[in-house]
């Protein structure tokens, strides 16, 4: 078969170049140890978030002299708790994990904007700078109640 001596050129680059690429994520994922984030979440049994820890016991917890973690669960439709109190200037980690399905979890106004996945804990960590009352909603659509699903943080003076 006559193969074109410009043809060869780009066949031998175009090998060239996946064998390059190959290379390259072989060896970020397997000799640098580099993962995509959701590999660095922690994992449970979503059928049994409510008998396994932290989330037995969903709510604000104080671990140091202004920082928090806040234990959340997302479900249809709702979350828990639906009300939380935080006081200004606190750093909070969130640990956000659902039951059901799919859910997400955006703070209007903030940069706290996460996915809920089933059976993965989700963290972010926020400091609440500013008092007031801060809507909690679901931005992923997760059925016939998504848009009542909804808590209020009072950040307070
Ligand atoms: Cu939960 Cu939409």
């Amino acid at each position: 078969m006559h193969m074109h001596r410009v043809e060869k050129w780009w066949l031998t680059a175009g090998s060239a170049m996946i064998v390059i690429f190959l290379v390259v994520i072989g060896f970020s994922a397997f000799a640098a140890g580099m993962q995509p984030p959701s590999a660095e979440h922690q994992m449970i049994d979503p059928a049994k978030v409510r008998e396994t820890a932290p989330f037995d016991h969903p709510g604000l917890k104080q671990i140091a002299a202004n920082e928090y973690e806040l234990d959340m669960i997302a479900y249809v439709f709702g979350y828990d708790p639906a009300k939380i109190d935080i006081p200004k200037g606190a750093v909070v980690h969130f640990k956000v994990t659902s039951t059901d399905v799919v859910h997400g979890f955006e703070i209007a106004g903030t940069n706290v904007n996460m996915m809920i996945v089933p059976g993965e804990i989700s963290t972010f960590t926020y400091t609440f700078n500013n008092a007031g009352e801060f809507l909690l909603l679901c931005n992923e659509y997760c059925g016939s109640g998504h848009q009542v699903m909804k808590a209020i943080i009072n950040v307070k003076d």
